[in-house]
């Protein structure tokens, strides 16, 4: 059972989403529970589907633990599935997705427990003044974009913007190189090369981005300065799609 959660970045977070696999786990018929994460926080969704493949597993369950689920979310989990699948095949269990919360006949139960609980919650002090703090101004100098418009959030937009955070605290890319911050952005324009990032300071375009593909930005563009070709599209003044090979498999896609 795999209990998905958009982000959790601190450890009482991570702690919470342990004690909520711990009761699943206890529930009949479950083998074992594992919370994941569809943007930034560890496991990612991907990295705890490809620790149970191969695995002696019926089946995976996944419970999408968030609200309200737009479709898009439904999609795009659809869509990485099936490329993550084909970049890593054989030994998949089948994998079924759980309704959303607000779908259960025992939400309404659930709401009325927590409206209940608020009328009794201790009243948030009024602050008599806003105090005014200060900031400080970053200084790294490369940024990546990550586009969360319609076409790239259907092609699985999220699970790459968790991927890149993922590796951004992990290799310390704020404070390492030239330093890089990292945005979620509106529609960046080029939406039939979906799913879209941009670097600057250059302004690289990348599409059809996978998480081998982020790997490789991250290593070759970011702290070796290289464009990845592979994976880079010029603005060239024509349309442009995904670069495709023989067997119809967008190229940037191929395992290699
Ligand atoms: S939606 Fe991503 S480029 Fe348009």
């Amino acid at each position: 059972m795999l209990l998905l959660a958009k982000s959790a970045f601190a450890a009482a977070p991570h702690a919470e989403m342990r004690r909520i696999a711990a009761t699943v786990e206890a529930l009949p018929g479950v083998a074992a529970a594992l919370a994941c994460y569809s943007e930034q926080g560890q496991p990612s969704l991907r990295e705890a589907l490809l620790s149970l493949r191969g695995g002696s597993h019926d089946a995976i369950r996944i419970v999408p633990l968030v609200l309200p689920l737009e479709p898009g979310f439904l999609n795009w989990m659809t869509r990485s599935l099936k490329r993550w699948q084909a970049e890593s095949p054989g030994g998949w269990p089948p994998i079924r997705i759980a309704r959303d919360i607000a779908g259960s006949p025992l939400f309404g139960s659930l709401l009325q427990d927590l409206v209940e609980g608020a009328a009794t919650a201790p009243a948030i002090p009024a602050d008599d003044a806003a105090k005014l703090e200060g900031s400080l101004v970053p200084a790294q100098k490369r940024r990546v974009l990550v586009c969360e418009g319609g076409a790239c959030n259907a092609a699985g937009a999220d699970a790459i913007w968790g991927h890149l955070r993922n590796v951004q605290a992990h290799r310390k890319l704020r404070v390492t190189g030239d330093g890089t911050m990292t945005a979620k952005a509106t529609c960046l324009g080029p939406c039939n090369l979906a799913p879209v990032l941009q670097v600057f300071p250059e302004g690289t375009y990348y599409g059809g981005v996978t998480e081998a593909a982020v790997d490789r930005i991250v290593e070759e563009h970011l702290l070796g300065g290289r464009v990845v070709q592979d994976f880079a599209y010029e603005p060239t003044g024509r349309k442009q799609r995904l670069r495709v090979a023989a067997d119809n498999f967008p190229i940037n896609r191929r395992v290699t």
